[in-house]
């Protein structure tokens, strides 16, 4: 994914240094070719040697030394550079670069690129909310340096809040999203995912199992390939993809009400969301008590949610519209005949009884089928390589449309 992309690693002098040498093992292992600079107080937390041994290349500190070749180095390594990554970024050197200041030789190669310029800031809370760095942080971004958010947490200093780096998995993915192929710039994507909650009185609800991946897999993938993504998703413990719109909604009739509000405007709608059918017919205002008798019984009457594929895809223009299909049964008989009610363009069915596929995994087994009547089955994937199918499939649509 990374090959031949040429990554400057920046590494200052926080606590989080010893976390950037994952970081550089981990961009290697992507194929990148990784150079590393450090602060002279970056050296204090870790050795040079370390960074040079995962990277397999010289590690650059110092800005007036010997010459290795007769290139300047912060020129050099300012122009061949695809990206500068700087992890961990102190309050220090994020101060420094946006007031010009370029005193050694990180904050000088900072100042002398052209390529893409990304901080993964870490330091403690009360330096991360000091408005003096915020408003470092804001112009800088105001210039076009981007920020990976550091995560929330328990830090070094025994403080709990904001400014611990993010995690080294997690700045490797920014890096493999921000150079991917961005075919989608100027579609407008709506997804929906997880379950709806219908509640029964105050305390009590009625759900199903969906845990939401699948639908956050699809609107990742939307976004990074540069759609503009509206994300309505029912409850989940999911961490929602960086910038998409987000949309939280309890119900089947608010999910149902959210689509409604921004379906004109979208290119395609995605219905990956698993929302409740049905709906009890009353929901108490008091939590219902049970009765000290020994044939005590609740019954609910539910009656029927809208069934939002059915109304859109009926209702669509020029949009995709884009369907599930989790069956336990006749799998492509079912999701044919729901393809064709619904109106439309393809559905993803998957049998939920099989090995790998299901809601709560990370893995998925499916089944395209489509308005032409192509039918064609995948092996057992990955969640996020089955987002990749479908937003394909999605695209060469769009195409012969167009
Ligand atoms: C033990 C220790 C941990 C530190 N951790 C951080 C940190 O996480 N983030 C930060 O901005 N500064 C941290 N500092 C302060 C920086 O090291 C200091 O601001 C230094 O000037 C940064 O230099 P540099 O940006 O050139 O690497 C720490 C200092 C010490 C002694």
């Amino acid at each position: 994914m990374l090959k031949d992309k040429n990554i400057i690693v920046g590494v200052t002098g926080g606590i989080a240094a010893y976390k950037a040498a994952d970081l550089v093992s981990r961009l290697k292992k992507e194929g990148a070719n990784v150079e590393v600079i450090m602060t002279e107080n970056a050296t204090k937390f870790v050795s040079p040697l370390t960074f040079q041994t995962l990277a397999l290349n010289p590690v650059y500190k110092e800005m007036f030394k010997e010459p290795r070749n007769y290139d300047v180095e912060h020129i050099s390594l300012a122009e061949k550079a695809d990206m500068f990554l700087i992890a961990p970024a102190t309050a220090n050197v994020i101060g420094k670069i946006a007031n010009g200041i370029a005193d050694d030789l990180l904050t000088t190669t900072i100042m002398a690129t052209k390529a893409r310029v990304v901080f993964a800031p870490a330091m403690n809370t009360n330096m991360y909310i000091n408005p003096i760095f915020q408003r470092n942080m804001e112009y800088l971004k105001e210039l076009g340096y981007e920020f990976i958010s550091p995560g929330v947490g328990m830090l070094a200093c025994q403080t709990y809040g904001p400014g611990r780096m993010a995690e080294p998995a997690d700045i490797v993915e920014y890096v493999k999203n921000s150079f991917c192929n961005k075919d989608l710039i100027g579609k407008k994507f709506l997804v929906t995912a997880g379950p709806t909650i219908e509640p029964i009185d105050p305390v009590r609800y009625v759900t199903n199992h969906s845990s939401g991946k699948m639908g956050y897999k699809i609107a990742e993938e939307g976004q990074k390939r540069g759609a503009e993504v509206i994300l309505i998703t029912g409850p989940t413990h999911l961490t929602p993809p960086e910038g998409v719109k987000l949309i939280r909604v309890n119900t089947t009739m608010e999910m149902f009400n959210a689509v409604k509000d921004h379906f004109d405007e979208c290119h395609v709608l995605i219905k990956a969301a698993a929302p409740l059918d049905y709906r009890p017919e009353v929901v108490s205002d008091v939590k219902i008590k049970k009765k000290d008798t020994e044939k005590d019984e609740l019954n609910i009457k539910y009656i029927r949610n809208p069934d939002i594929l059915d109304h859109f895809g009926n209702r669509k223009k020029e949009q995709i519209v884009v369907g599930f299909a989790a069956e336990t049964n006749d799998l492509v008989e079912n999701a044919r005949e729901k393809l064709q009610k619904k109106n439309l363009d393809f559905i993803v069915a998957n049998d939920i009884s099989r090995d790998g596929a299901g809601f709560k995994l990370d893995t998925n087994v499916i089944t395209i089928i489509d308005k032409a009547g192509n039918v064609i089955d995948y092996p057992i994937l990955d969640k996020g390589e089955v987002a990749r199918i479908i937003i394909d499939k999605v695209k060469a649509m769009m195409e012969n449309k167009s």
